[in-house]
């Protein structure tokens, strides 16, 4: 059983799919605490699983470095196997990174290496690309640079919204991540060999 521990920021709706797959006896993966950098809104979904909940917000320390670290200290009290980001919209300090890595993935809303970065669907729709995508993958010290885990091409629609395409992207990225996480849990991804 693969213990997890998912990073989110925000409404957390891939943290909800993870959870919702953990509840399926045959899913090899069991999410054992969600850390955020901030009260996030996604927290909801954890306490109605029933899993514990903590953040470690930038602002209460003196620079990133000492941020990061507490954050690892949070994430190592659970001993996880994997690290799942998801919606983390902070960069993890390189120390951080190295002290995961490679047990620790992301997921994007692009097709990497297009539109690495935090605004990734709203620059899809501003570069006028017919298509775009989600991604799984390692984290590196880079902006969403790591090996590629799994990715799929997804349409942008004439008119799409910010929203609209985000909410298309997302569905995506969850069954993405879900079976990613399958294919680490069974083996069939090896991390390191990435
Ligand atoms: C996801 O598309 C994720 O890839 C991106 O932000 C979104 C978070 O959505 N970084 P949610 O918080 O999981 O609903």
């Amino acid at each position: 059983m693969l213990s997890l521990v998912v990073l989110i920021s925000g409404g957390g709706s891939n943290l909800r799919a993870l959870l919702e797959a953990s509840e399926d006896a045959e899913f090899p993966a069991r999410v054992v605490a969600v850390g955020a950098d901030r009260p996030a809104d996604g927290f909801e979904h954890a306490e109605h699983f029933g899993v514990p909940t903590f953040s470690v917000a930038l602002s209460a320390f003196d620079d990133r470095d000492a941020w990061g670290d507490a954050l690892l200290e949070q994430v190592r009290v659970w001993q996880p196997d994997l690290v799942v980001l998801s919606g983390f919209m902070k960069l993890l300090p390189p120390r951080v990174v190295a002290a995961l890595a490679p047990n620790l993935i992301n997921t994007h809303p692009a097709y990497l290496p297009e539109f690495p970065g935090a605004h990734a669907v709203r620059d899809a729709i501003a570069a006028g690309v017919t298509e775009t995508g989600a991604s799984v993958i390692v984290v590196d010290n880079g902006v969403d640079s790591g090996p590629i885990i799994a990715q799929e091409r997804i349409p942008v629609l004439p008119g799409d919204t910010e929203t609209e395409l985000h909410e298309r992207i997302k569905p995506v990225e969850r069954r993405l991540l879900v079976q990613a996480i399958l294919d680490i849990a069974n083996g069939h991804i090896d991390l390191k060999e990435l």
